[in-house]
């Protein structure tokens, strides 16, 4: 299997004692914009020859970022944060191995990986406040000065809130993806068949497929009290075989008592009809659906 994702493949190479120190450096986030080098050696309780030495590596692997100004310090790259969720993961028993990337969503990037038995999962890289610098100051500003540890602390907020939603909705008869297992900023999921509806330029019966989703937002609302708030071309997943649709991406959810909810349900299927009126002809009347959803 080709190793594509550079938090992955440095695992490998890496001992307990690397891990150890990362960590030190992650927990050291919390409390400073980098976490000082002498703090690293004493609360990791390795020689300090030995951390210097570690951190050299760590560095050299681009897992670690160096920072000079009165102190030395060091804070996480995007590949150290994957290398400690990927590390966990591993010793979950829940992911074996990573391979090929399979997409780059808005705020996330999709890895086709492998569980202990062999069988193909899906994990799903939340990469919130990568966007633009713009979007991460005003994030920044929302987390009230955590700066530092805010990149990596939103992208867990968020991975751990898709999972606990997508946890939740495991029992009901929705067809959303199967969840598997979550750390940090990454979650495990089954992989679903069936590509984006966005890539779709003939449907047998593009209707039918609209109306099941009205169905599968009924359904969350109803007995989830959940609005999805992204649904869109992108984020519903079509198998032509079996003429199935699976709804994914949950981070945004919103509960159906928000003060925004409506907003959020008539915005979703503005942006379908939309999509549906210019790619198969297709209209419906925005209201008399909002309360077939919403009506008892
Ligand atoms: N379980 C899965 N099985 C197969 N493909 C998936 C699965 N989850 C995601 N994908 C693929 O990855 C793409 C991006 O996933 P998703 O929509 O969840 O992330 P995103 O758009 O980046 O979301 P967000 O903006 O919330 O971070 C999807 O369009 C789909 O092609
Ligand atoms: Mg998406």
């Amino acid at each position: 299997m080709t190793l594509s994702l550079k938090g992955a493949k440095i695992l490998k190479d890496l001992s307990i004692k690397d891990i150890r120190v990362l960590q030190m450096v992650e927990t050291l986030l919390k409390r400073g914009e980098y976490a000082p080098f002498e703090k690293i050696a004493l609360y990791s309780g390795f020689r300090e020859k030995d951390v210097d030495i570690m951190i050299s590596r760590l560095h050299k692997f681009k897992l670690l970022q160096r920072w000079k100004g009165h102190y030395v310090g060091y804070t996480l790259t995007f590949a150290g944060h994957d290398a400690l969720a990927l590390n966990a993961l591993y010793n979950k028993k829940a992911v074996y191995g990573v391979g090929r990337e399979k997409a780059v969503g808005k705020e996330s990037d999709i890895y086709y990986a492998i569980d202990f038995e062999e069988n193909e999962v899906i994990i799903k890289i939340n990469r919130t406040g990568r966007p633009s610098f713009q979007h991460i100051k005003k994030k920044r500003d929302f987390l009230d000065g955590k700066f530092h540890y805010s990149i990596f602390f939103l992208a867990a907020v968020s991975a751990h809130r898709e999972y606990t939603i997508l946890s939740k909705l495991q029992k009901s008869k929705l067809s959303i993806p199967k969840i598997v297992n979550y750390n940090r900023h990454i979650i495990v999921m089954e992989p679903i068949p069936g590509i984006e509806l966005v890539n779709f330029k003939y449907l047998k019966n593009p209707t039918k497929v609209l109306k099941k989703t009205i169905e599968f937002e009924k359904k969350l609302y109803k007995d989830y009290q959940l609005i999805h708030g992204d649904l869109t071309e992108y984020n519903i997943l079509y198998d032509e075989n079996g003429e199935k649709i699976t709804i994914i991406d949950f981070p945004q959810a919103i509960p159906s008592d928000h003060p925004e909810a409506m907003n959020f349900l008539s915005r979703d299927f503005e942006h379908l009809f939309d999509f549906f009126g210019k790619k198969w002809s297709i209209s419906m009347e925005l209201e008399s659906v909002i309360d077939y959803i919403t009506k008892k």
